[in-house]
């Protein structure tokens, strides 16, 4: 990881050799986002010379050659055109087998042992499931009752485990208890792709590389927090997906919650991944789940109506394609959570994510207590906005201080003005897919990126009593915001109801 590596001497060495097993290799991610990464990890040296890749999935038409093409269809021209290529399309291997059939894993087990000789890699594989959730469970069966979990000899065996991990808390408690069966915690890599950000990342460092933060960093200085991930795009063809999962369970117990934890956890007695886990976990469980009342009072659900995006017209989530045209799934979701423990007890955390809004934008907003303003009684005071520090986190990366000052004249009047810093002015912008730091982190053992058990249960645990209630009473209002607006006017009374408003974003 990032921060640790700056200290350890893991950092700029390559890792060690293994073998990355991709189950659902012929799917999106596999092109779109793990090939790119591990082409950016190879070009920053940080892959080992003998770093093999075997694809697998169910597709018998797909040959070496075909998915060496297919796989690295995404890399740009210069990429393919560099030197690196020629050898990293010649670490990438493929062969077709079904998943629920221990046969394939034992021709799974042959193949690697050929793979594993030839290139000299120790006996480490990494499986990553790029597959439908459905099959994780079994999957993790198979790798056990095959042999192919078992670390002997020194080796290493790890699985990484796409989101969604489970449907609502039982069902993330029953998968883990079945994979913890055949896997020891550490060789489990729950993946949570906003953790390979690196501004995500670089909200620890911020809070804890700096003295001036910490000390106003809870309830005596900080009034509200408020976090927004807004998406312009909207269910694209996921429609059948989306229609299962809903966009409480698709961002909030996972995406969501790491942006919480990472801002509200103290700070951890070092950067080893337990350490660190264990305070976004305390986090987690100090949010009291909702009763149903609560639900009603403080959760706000929307789903998008047709409407404008860049002067385009877009259809409503119900005309979809694989959407049901009585949908109730919800596109948006806002709440207030509560977190109670001693640094924020009596400080809200407001959420709101969403698809089909008016802007692609996530950040973090704490909003400061206002200062006691009698100096300047008798100037705009009761204009005054707080103080605010924005952590803008994508697309545009970095920081912003709002504070008041004089504007110059020879009457007191007092303004707004913005420190800003952003990432790009000086540090440039690289290509990353943000998987990079996650696939690295799998091969050299450090975990503290992922989620650990206890961490997704804390997540469930949140968001389960108003997936009850959300079931119980279906939404009467849908579709209820217009693409390309901010959400439905029920959030804004959510916030106006205690006597604040959403972060105006495009300020
Ligand atoms: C995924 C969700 O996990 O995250 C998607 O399933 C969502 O629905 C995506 O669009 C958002 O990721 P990012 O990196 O674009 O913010």
């Amino acid at each position: 990881m990032a921060i640790n590596s700056v200290e350890t001497i893991e950092h700029g060495k390559a890792a060690g050799p293994c073998i990355m097993v991709i189950f659902g290799a012929g799917g999106d991610l596999t092109s779109r986002k793990l090939i790119p990464s591990l082409f950016n990890l190879a070009k920053d040296g940080l892959l080992a010379k003998n770093f093999t890749v075997l694809g697998f999935s169910r597709d018998t038409d797909i040959t070496e050659d075909s998915f060496r093409k297919t796989a690295t269809r995404f890399l740009s021209d210069e990429d393919r055109g560099s030197d690196a290529y020629e050898w990293f399309a010649g670490r990438l291997n493929y062969m077709s087998g079904d998943l629920r059939t221990l046969a394939d894993y034992q021709k799974l087990s042959t193949r690697l042992a050929e793979l594993d000789k030839a290139n000299n890699t120790g006996g480490n594989y990494f499986f990553y499931f790029a597959t439908a959730p459905a099959f994780f469970g079994d999957i993790v069966d198979l790798l056990g009752q095959s042999g192919l979990s078992n670390e002997t000899n020194g080796c290493y065996r790890r699985v990484i485990i796409e989101k969604p991990f489970g449907t609502d808390l039982a069902s993330a408690r029953a998968l883990n208890i079945r994979i913890q069966k055949v896997l020891d915690e550490k060789q489990i890599y729950r993946i949570d792709h906003y953790l390979g950000k690196e501004t995500v990342q670089n909200l620890m460092v911020f809070r804890f590389a700096n003295a001036i933060y910490e000390p106003i960093w809870n309830r005596r200085y900080i009034d509200n927090i408020q976090i927004t991930v807004s998406e312009t795009v909207g269910v694209e063809q996921r429609g059948g997906y989306f229609e299962t999962a809903g966009t409480l369970r698709d961002m909030v117990p996972n995406h969501i919650m790491q942006l919480i934890s990472l801002t509200a956890m103290e700070p951890p007695i070092s950067f080893q991944p337990d350490a660190v886990r264990d305070e976004q976990a305390k986090v987690l469980h100090a949010i009291a789940p909702m009763t149903g009342e609560e639900v009603l009072h403080r959760t706000v659900r929307g789903q998008y109506n047709e409407g404008a995006m860049d002067g385009q017209h877009v259809h409503a989530y119900r005309a979809e394609p694989g959407v049901n045209p009585q949908s109730n799934t919800e596109t948006y979701v806002a709440m207030k959570l509560i977190i109670d423990n001693w640094r924020w007890a009596g400080v809200p955390f407001y959420l709101r994510t969403g698809k089909r809004m008016a802007k692609r934008h996530t950040e973090i907003a704490i909003t400061f207590r206002k200062p006691p303003f009698v100096l300047f009684r008798g100037t705009n005071v009761d204009k005054l906005s707080e103080n605010k520090l924005i952590i803008k986190i994508q697309p545009e990366e970095g920081t912003r201080m709002r504070f008041n000052a004089k504007v110059p004249g020879p009457v007191l009047n007092i303004g707004a003005v913005d420190m800003d810093f952003d990432y790009k002015d000086y540090f440039g912008a690289r290509p990353a897919t943000g998987y990079e730091v996650l696939l690295y982190d799998c091969m050299i053992g450090d975990a503290t990126l992922f989620q650990r058990a206890d961490m997704v249960d804390g997540g469930w645990s949140i968001v389960d009593p108003i997936l009850d209630v959300w079931k119980a009473l279906p939404a009467r209002s849908f579709p209820n915001y217009a693409s390309g607006s901010w959400g439905p006017k029920e959030a804004d009374d959510l916030l106006a109801r205690d006597g604040r408003r959403w972060r105006d974003i495009s300020e």
